[in-house]
């Protein structure tokens, strides 16, 4: 698979070889300067990234902008559909085709899973997926991965616990396989309900893994080298009621982490309401916020990549 991902549309991980990724994760290593603001970068200048965003983002939005801005393009969009047309019902379908005529690139955050694939027929300009609905994150899990590697030096081997909403967390359908296929081991912590969906443990399998599946943290946790922690998704639970019986099943605290491995880390795709304790914050295990820093440098290689400035 070639490195050349010129105009290529960013959807869904399994597009994506390993190869590829630690290409991404390469190049994402030499942008951390210019993320950081110590080096200047012209790379992008003249360039428009449109930003569309149906649902909330704080980091995915921000360090979109910020990537493009530290590379000098520029970016316009809506991080609030009801201040767009598509309050008056316009469809994805044109706002797609509208945007793609005034920018460069598409990030596109939407609530329906599969509408980043649906935009790419309509974008003649790359889409990059940043969420859709229950789907996929691609972006975030490069960046997850940037974190492990960065902080392990290797992806290989790692035993990684990823716990809470498996089921309807886009950041794990796409973490899961792409782990997977770095040869990390994989134990998945959810209530039954909330369980990994089969179509990603059959890919995962399918690459030779056994991952391990519990609903209880215990055991999991002493052995692991890796706590990915997530938010249960409130949103994507068709009854309230439902999310209730589940909301706050797990929450990390300084007692959990009395028998731990010494160089745990914890991870969260961040927003966090209560999976961690603010106390675990000052431990030398929580790297949740530069995960988020390294957003940035990533997503600088990537647009760098599909925009063409990079090779
Ligand atoms: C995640 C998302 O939007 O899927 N957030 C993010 O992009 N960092 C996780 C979440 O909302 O729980």
């Amino acid at each position: 698979m070639s490195t050349d991902f010129k105009g290529m549309d960013v959807v869904s991980i399994r597009d994506f070889s390993r190869e590829q990724i630690e290409h991404v994760l390469r190049l994402a290593e030499k942008m951390v300067p210019i993320a950081k603001g110590e080096e200047r970068s012209v790379m992008l200048e003249g360039r428009i990234l449109g930003t569309v965003f149906y649902e909330p983002s704080t980091r995915t939005r921000l360090s979109f902008e910020s990537a493009m801005s530290r590379l000098g393009g520029k970016c316009l969009g809506f991080g609030e559909p009801k201040i767009s047309s598509v309050a008056k019902g316009e469809t994805l379908a044109d706002t797609i085709r509208m945007i793609d005529s005034y920018c460069d690139a598409i990030v596109l955050r939407h609530t329906q899973e599969g509408a980043a694939r649906l935009a790419g027929h309509f974008a003649r300009k790359p889409v990059i997926n940043a969420g859709d609905g229950a789907g996929q994150h691609p972006t975030q899990t490069m960046l997850d991965l940037f974190t492990i590697r960065k902080e392990k030096k290797k992806i290989e081997g790692n035993h990684v616990v990823i716990v809470g909403d498996l089921k309807y967390g886009r950041t794990v359908h796409s973490l899961s396989e792409a782990l997977a296929m770095f040869g990390a081991e994989l134990t998945f912590v959810a209530p039954p309900n909330l369980q990994i969906p089969k179509e990603h443990l059959k890919a995962i399998e399918a690459m030779g893994h056994k991952p391990k599946i519990s609903s209880t943290l215990g055991e999991a946790l002493k052995d692991a080298d890796v706590l990915y922690v997530t938010r249960i998704q409130k949103e994507r639970f068709p009854d309230l009621a439902e999310y209730q019986k589940v909301a706050g099943t797990y929450r990390i605290d300084m007692p959990m982490l009395k028998d731990v491995k010494s160089d745990l880390i914890i991870m969260h795709p961040l927003p966090r309401v209560g999976e961690i304790a603010p106390e675990v914050d000052e431990t030398p295990h929580a790297k949740y916020f530069e995960q988020a820093f390294n957003g940035v440098p990533v997503r600088m290689a990537l647009l760098g990549l599909v925009l063409g400035g990079l090779k």
